[in-house]
């Protein structure tokens, strides 16, 4: 699956070479007897990690249940990127760095390793070898070597959270509310990238939203918050959060940026609160001049819901550059009916753009799919990951 391109640069080398052919298909021929068994698996981890190292309990949210599998998946997944060093220790240098907002130690690693192996070992059964065990043991020092020094770096250069106190917010209506935010230290990061939040009322519930806004002289973030029925932080953020209470952010993720671009025409194509890095997008090419020519496709169900319309309408009308069409699936409205991707295919042709996709994940999904059999190049299409970013490597 592509993900959007990674905009660091001097990310650490791995610390031991990459892995054998052999131990690679170890590695993969086990996982694929332990993977149907990752719920049972992630119960067990996480019970003895706690038991034998009470010290990491503080680190994991309070209510762990079997759903909780955040880390166990992760860990799982991005042993299977040994063969690829170069994403290996692009996103594993990442993963390291967005780790320091846990609160993650080096000295945590060893023991998570040793849980890890543990946990395989009991599950696996007899499929357990010993070279095997030596496989994964050296897998997991890999990726644990660079997340450790990539921690390292990142600490000698920024903070692990910005605390940031809520200074305005504005309902929209369809449970969205606009956020803004100032964070109490400088915040560095670009139009486009992802930034992942605390809440006072769900502590260590890190989730992910995107600045809708271009980077500030005054250095405040405005987020766009769906409240999702039954979703701790965004109802919480929607519903619960006032202007005084102080939030914490991490760094700043994700490779939607406009220097990934390398055509002038652009097509961004938003579906409900994925308008948001869009619309810091396309201030960013204000910001810059102008240079771009900016197709915006905008979509959802009903004509009502079709939102941040009239933001964008007025920016359309700031920006000769900028060209809006509002696409409703579920309603007769004048102007384009369909959904999204439907309405792609007829409009175009695409081959020539860099492409922002951003919504929910079907949608982004399918219109990739849409793009791409129309010819463009998957290379120019950029997209946020859908979930961990780890999970969603090439
Ligand atoms: C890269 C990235 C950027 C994002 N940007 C934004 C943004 O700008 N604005 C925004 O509002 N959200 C954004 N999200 C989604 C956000 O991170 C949360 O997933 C969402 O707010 C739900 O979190 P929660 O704690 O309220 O729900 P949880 O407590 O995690 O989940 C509660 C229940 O809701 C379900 N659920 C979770 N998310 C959704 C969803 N999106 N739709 C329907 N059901 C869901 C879960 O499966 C679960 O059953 C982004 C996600 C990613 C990965
Ligand atoms: C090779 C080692 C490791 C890998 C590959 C790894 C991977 C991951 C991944 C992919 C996530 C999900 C991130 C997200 O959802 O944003 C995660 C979450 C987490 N990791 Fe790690 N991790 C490693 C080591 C550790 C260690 C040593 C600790 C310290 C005890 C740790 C603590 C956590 C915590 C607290 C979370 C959040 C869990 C949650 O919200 O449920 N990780 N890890």
């Amino acid at each position: 699956m592509a993900a959007a391109h990674p905009v660091d640069t001097g990310e650490p080398e791995p610390a031991e070479p990459p892995l054998s052919d052999h131990e690679i298909h170890l590695i993969r021929t086990s996982l694929s007897v332990v993977e149907p068994l990752a719920g049972d698996i992630t119960v067990y981890f996480y019970a003895i990690l706690f038991t034998r190292y009470p010290a990491v309990r503080p680190l994991f949210p309070e209510g762990m249940d079997a759903q909780r599998g955040r880390l166990l998946r992760g860990l799982l997944r991005i042993v299977d990127l040994v063969d690829d060093p170069e994403n290996l220790v692009r996103f594993c240098g990442h993963l390291g760095r967005d780790h320091r907002k846990f609160g993650t130690l080096a000295a945590h690693f060893p023991a998570v390793g040793e849980c890890l192996l543990a946990s395989l070992a009991r599950y696996a059964g007899p499929a357990w070898t010993a070279d095997i065990a030596a496989a994964w043991a050296k897998a997991y020092g890999v990726v644990a070597d660079v997340m450790i020094s990539a921690a390292a770096e990142d600490e000698a250069v920024r903070p692990a959270v910005w605390p940031a106190t809520l200074v305005h917010r504005v309902a929209r209506g369809h449970g969205i509310a606009e956020i803004t935010v100032r964070p109490h230290e400088p915040y560095e990061y670009d139009a486009g990238q992802y930034v992942s939040i605390e809440t006072p009322w769900w502590p260590k519930h890190w989730r992910s939203y995107s600045p809708a806004n271009a980077p500030r002289e005054d250095g405040t973030l405005t987020f766009h918050v769906r409240a999702v029925p039954g979703g701790s932080v965004s109802e919480a953020l929607v519903h619960r959060a006032v202007v005084g209470d102080v939030l914490r952010l991490g760094a700043p993720m994700g490779g939607m940026v406009l220097d990934a671009a390398v055509h002038g025409e652009l097509l961004c194509v938003a579906g409900g609160t994925g308008l948001a890095p869009v619309r810091a997008l396309i201030e960013e090419v204000a910001r810059r001049g102008g240079r771009h020519q900016v197709d915006l496709f905008l979509g959802a169900r009903t004509g009502d819901e079709l939102y941040g319309v009239d933001d964008m309408l007025r920016m359309a009308q700031r920006h000769h550059w900028l060209t809006i069409r509002g696409a409703v699936s579920h309603e007769y409205v004048p102007g384009i009916r369909g959904s999204l991707p439907d309405v792609l295919a007829e409009y175009g042709p695409w081959y020539q753009h860099d492409v922002f996709l951003s919504g929910p994940a079907p949608m982004v999904v399918s219109a990739k799919e849409v793009l791409v059999q129309g010819g463009t190049l998957p290379e120019h299409i950029h997209h946020d990951p859908f979930e961990t970013p780890v999970l969603s490597t090439p």
